[in-house]
């Protein structure tokens, strides 16, 4: 990947499925390197949270798309690391993050104008001194020129399993099937899609995180940052 065309701030992507870990190892990587980070995915479901407050189907593409370019939103770091996530002023960190969310956004996100009006604002996270970007299309999409580019994979009983641990330690006690089919209609519909579908770059390195922990991701993404930042 060295000689990749690379404009002056670098970009370090993080595709993958859900419940492969990406937010995590992102956050990791971008604090260790003092760089920038950007939730792509919380784009998109803020896009859904905003479109169902307001009534507006998640299917009513025109409306969606002005949604879109107007959507007010504000990602505060917070001393302990975490990111409060605010739509029209109101925090909505934990209303972004349930299941029907993530389900919402995918559909929203299966929508190739809806996308294309999340492409500008997904492009501002580019400062220095550099950004790491987490998603489904960040390295084959939006940011083609990233110095590295990282797809994680995990099996989808794993990525289940994990999901359903967190769900629980929230205090939510959800059916590992009913979780395990939700999750691969999911991923299916974000692979399926005509436009940006989730798939790992030609040139990404592929980790498969189903028997690693988040330690031994992060020191492999480490070692690949040698080499290629
Ligand atoms: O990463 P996440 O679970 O927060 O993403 C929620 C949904 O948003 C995901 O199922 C598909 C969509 N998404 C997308 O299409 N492209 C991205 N770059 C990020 C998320």
């Amino acid at each position: 990947m060295k000689g990749h065309q690379t404009e002056s701030v670098p970009v370090v992507t993080i595709d993958g499925p859900s419940g492969t870990g990406k937010g995590t190892i992102a956050r990791i990587v971008a604090d260790r390197l003092g760089w920038n980070l950007l939730d792509s995915g919380a784009l998109y479901r803020l896009l859904a949270l905003a479109a169902q407050t307001r009534s507006i189907a998640l299917d009513n593409v025109s409306e969606l798309v002005k949604l879109a370019s107007g959507l007010d939103v504000q990602f505060m770091p917070t001393k302990n690391g975490e990111t409060e996530i605010f739509l029209d002023g109101e925090e909505v960190s934990p209303s972004i993050r349930t299941e029907e969310a993530g389900n919402n956004a995918s559909k929203v996100a299966a929508l190739g104008e809806v996308r294309a009006a999340l492409v500008d604002r997904q492009h501002a996270f580019r400062v220095r001194p550099g950004l790491v970007a987490d998603g489904r299309d960040m390295g084959t999409v939006i940011f083609p020129d990233a110095c590295l580019k990282i797809y994680l994979t995990a099996s989808a009983e794993e990525r289940a399993k994990r999901r359903h641990k967190q769900l629980k330690e929230k205090g939510l006690n959800v059916n590992l099937l009913d979780l395990s089919r939700e999750i691969s209609e999911r991923d299916d519909r974000d692979a399926s899609r005509k436009v940006a579908p989730l798939k790992p770059a030609t040139d990404a390195e592929i980790i498969d995180t189903s028997d690693i922990g988040v330690d031994e991701v992060v020191d492999r993404v480490n070692i690949l940052l040698e080499k290629y930042t």
